[in-house]
């Protein structure tokens, strides 16, 4: 999609972390933009930045992982602007722990904020592209979508399962004026989970993990929906060589991910989830519904 002035955009997990970099970047882009998030308070914060800006922007408070929030997303979003032309599926959350003791119902509700909502979402938003034959879905996926980290199953599979979404997606609709790109970024530094988890434990991922800033996914973003990237990994220095190498010897990519103990503050942040000798208790219970 060449052209995004006052087309419309719907990004969820807007209210902070990366999806405020994401909101940012497309308001200098002069979209149109609904924000979702739980946080009534901080999306009207964020929505409050961007009209300064001169862009038209709702914030709709959405927990992503109730199906009639989606709908009713979808339909603030029609309402005020008269369509979707751009959907980013960018909330999300970690769910570090050691998977024999986590919750089941933990793991049901971690792949349906994760991946069944950016599908649910991608779902009803379609029909609309369809009709006007254009749009494009931006799914937030993450290095651990290509290599699953320990204490990280669910993220890494419903990682893993946004990529393969954004495969088909981009497969079925070819030619249709609507395609589909997917982001992953690497440990971002200076917002978002990983920087919040830092700050928390004072530990750092290894240096041969790399990094990125909120930023650059940002840019990304707006690159994949531009040039209608399929894949972009936002990561410096570059791990795609690295991603070949693994997908030719599985046995190394065990090997470097161990190597780059990417997970160890998240293992030792205990905020994040982790509540030692229990099930965990999650942020389900913390964040069920929309908030303030
Ligand atoms: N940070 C990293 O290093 C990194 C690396 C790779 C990929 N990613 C991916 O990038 C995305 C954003 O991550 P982040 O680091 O910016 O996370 P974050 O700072 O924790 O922000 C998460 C966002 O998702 C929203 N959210 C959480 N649960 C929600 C729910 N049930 N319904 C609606 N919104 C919900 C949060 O808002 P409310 O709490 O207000 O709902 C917030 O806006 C995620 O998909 C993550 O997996 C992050």
């Amino acid at each position: 999609m060449k052209e995004l002035t006052q087309r419309t955009a719907i990004i969820t997990g807007a209210s902070r972390g990366i999806g405020t970099y994401v909101a940012r970047a497309l308001a200098a882009e002069k979209m149109n933009l609904v924000l979702a998030a739980r946080s009534r308070q901080n999306l009207e914060r964020v929505a409050g930045g961007l009209r300064a800006s001169g862009v038209k922007v709702i914030a709709v408070p959405t927990d992503v992982t109730d199906r009639k929030a989606l709908e009713a997303l979808v339909a603030a979003a029609d309402g005020e602007f008269g369509g979707i032309d751009v959907l980013v599926n960018n909330a999300g959350a970690l769910t570090v722990f050691p998977y024999h003791r986590i919750g089941i119902e933990d793991v049901e509700w971690f792949v349906r904020l994760n991946l069944t909502s950016a599908m649910i979402l991608t779902r009803l938003a379609l029909p609309g592209m369809v009709a006007r034959g254009s749009g494009h879905i931006v799914n937030m996926s993450s290095i651990a979508g290509i290599w699953g980290p320990p204490f990280d199953e669910v993220y890494g599979a419903t990682k893993a399962g946004l990529i393969g979404f954004t495969q088909s997606l981009r497969q079925e609709y070819h030619g249709t004026g609507i395609s589909a790109s997917v982001i992953c970024p690497g440990y971002v530094e200076e917002a978002g989970t990983y920087h919040e988890a830092k700050q928390a434990t004072g530990i750092k991922a290894s240096a041969l993990s790399g990094r990125t800033t909120p930023a650059a996914v940002a840019s990304a973003v707006v690159k994949a929906i531009r040039s209608d990237r399929p894949h972009i990994i936002v990561n410096t220095p570059s791990v795609r060589p690295l991603a070949v190498l693994t997908a030719l010897s599985p046995r190394f990519g065990e090997w470097l991910t161990r190597r780059a103990n990417g997970y160890a503050p998240f293992v030792k942040g205990a905020p994040l989830n982790l509540k030692a000798g229990g099930q965990m208790t999650g942020l389900r219970h913390s964040g069920g519904g929309t908030s303030d």
